[in-house]
């Protein structure tokens, strides 16, 4: 694929870009529908879904492809439609409600980029798409309210997606600078003796988000509760004896765009301490090491290998790395892939595909949970987030297997009690190797 962005994140304007991200967009959604015979594309954003029997919508987020092609807020309602050699036309709902308020006119220079119509009703928007596809011979629907969306077509868009535009990559960095405003008061309220609640708190109200802003839930979790890896809940009391140690997941959206970010604290030196400090000397080499043409999964790869080594180091396990790999070993310890693509999804799309018409590339057998299995190309953004956890349920298989002679099991004792550390950024690749979205946020924030 060419090269598409020329542009340092940390200091891009999103809106001096999107008429480029826009035209590149546009590019790929008239290409998928030529390859795949349509000649007329609606792509709504949705409507938001209400609770079972009940009245009360559950929060919204507008169909992805909506999303990458318009910033609009709120969607609610609004479409899209594509006609080759025609500009795209944003149908937006503004209906006249007076239980609501209603969305103001879109504004912005990215509006430029389309012909806008407004719908006081989402009757009279229905009957505007129509009109906009009448003639076509092959109209295609990506709509959340419509039948399935062609399944070839979807392949296409979802194979192109994992290359992000300079746009694209400048609302990453922005999401990253607003994570770090959340990370940095979470680790102070963490210092400060902040029970989960308390943290989560200090986190949404630093980083200006709504609990349904934020990319995914958070994940705010102290002691064992760290060795849960999409730990759920958020304590209001402290655990009995306090805090040990603090795992905090945690992102932002600019733009729609999401930031995916994880970094552990231990609350005293020690071996747990240690391991922090290690895990986090192997992801920066991880991402040192990454070029155009690399083999994810033979990062991933690498990743276990590192683990084993920190494993070894620590007096933990015993064997070279490669043995700890084959024997299963690491896997116990870090059960979940290395990374996955990052865009208008946390996880975006895609990260499977072996070819733009649909074919698959499957993750190995030995690591069922890697979302990405693709070859990392400029442009991709991807988070590199190796973990190394104290799973009860885990460790329990491996004390009863054949490798249990290998693990030190007095030392595994002392450190379940923290749970498990992961830490996580999210990088672009390029020509050179690749850039970090997060760590230069965090670094404006006095984190590391
Ligand atoms: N926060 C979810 C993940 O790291 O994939
Ligand atoms: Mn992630
Ligand atoms: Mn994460």
């Amino acid at each position: 694929m060419e090269r598409i962005n020329q542009v340092n994140p940390q200091h891009a304007d999103p809106d001096a870009l999107f008429a480029d991200h826009l035209d590149a967009q546009l590019s790929r959604y008239f290409d998928a529908m030529e390859r795949c015979h349509h000649d007329a594309l609606v792509i709504a954003a949705g409507e938001p879904a209400l609770h079972f029997l009940d009245d009360m919508p559950v929060s919204f987020k507008p169909n992805p492809h909506f999303r990458v092609l318009t910033p609009l807020h709120p969607a609610e309602g609004s479409s899209i439609v594509l006609r080759p050699g025609q500009r795209p036309v944003l149908l937006h709902l503004r209906p006249r409600d007076f239980w609501h308020l209603s969305p103001e006119p879109a504004t912005g220079t990215w509006t430029e980029g389309f012909e806008i119509q407004e719908y006081a009703s989402p009757e009279a928007l229905q009957q505007g798409r129509d009109t906009l596809i009448k003639g076509a011979n092959a109209a295609a629907f990506i709509d959340p309210d419509a039948a399935p969306a062609p399944a070839r077509l979807l392949a296409h868009l979802d194979h192109s997606r994992a290359q992000k535009t300079g746009y694209e990559i400048a609302c990453l960095a922005l999401a990253n600078h607003r994570a770090a405003k959340g990370h940095r008061a979470a680790r102070d309220a963490f210092r400060a003796g902040e029970a989960e609640f308390g943290i989560h708190m200090a986190y949404l109200s630093a980083s200006s988000q709504e609990d349904a802003e934020l990319p995914y839930g958070n994940i705010i979790a102290l002691n064992e509760h760290a060795a849960v890896l999409h730990y759920q809940h958020r304590q209001r009391q402290l655990p009995p004896g306090g805090s040990r140690s603090f795992l905090i997941d945690a992102g932002a959206t600019e733009r729609g765009y999401a930031a995916d970010v994880t970094r552990t604290y231990s609350a005293t030196a020690g071996a747990f301490a240690d391991l922090i400090t290690a895990l986090d000397t192997a992801q920066r080499d991880l991402i040192e090491s990454i070029r155009p043409g690399m083999d994810f999964v033979n990062l991933h790869r690498a990743a276990h290998l590192a683990v084993g080594r920190i494993l070894g180091d620590a007096g933990i396990a015993r064997g070279d790395p490669e043995a700890l790999l084959s024997s299963g070993v690491t896997g116990a310890f870090l059960p979940h892939g290395l990374g996955h693509l990052i865009g208008v999804q946390t996880h975006d799309v895609g990260g499977r595909l072996a070819d733009a018409e649909g074919g698959l590339r499957p993750p190995p057998e030995s690591f069922p949970a890697l979302r990405l299995t693709r070859t990392l190309i400029e442009d991709v953004v991807v988070t590199i987030e190796p973990g190394l956890y104290f799973i009860p349920m885990l460790l329990e298989a491996l004390r009863h297997s054949g490798e249990s002679a290998r693990i030190d099991w007095s030392a595994v004792d002392a450190l379940i009690p923290f749970g498990g550390i992961r830490i996580e950024d999210n990088v672009q690749v390029t020509a050179a190797g690749c850039v970090n979205l997060t760590r230069p946020a965090l670094a404006a924030e006095g984190l590391a």
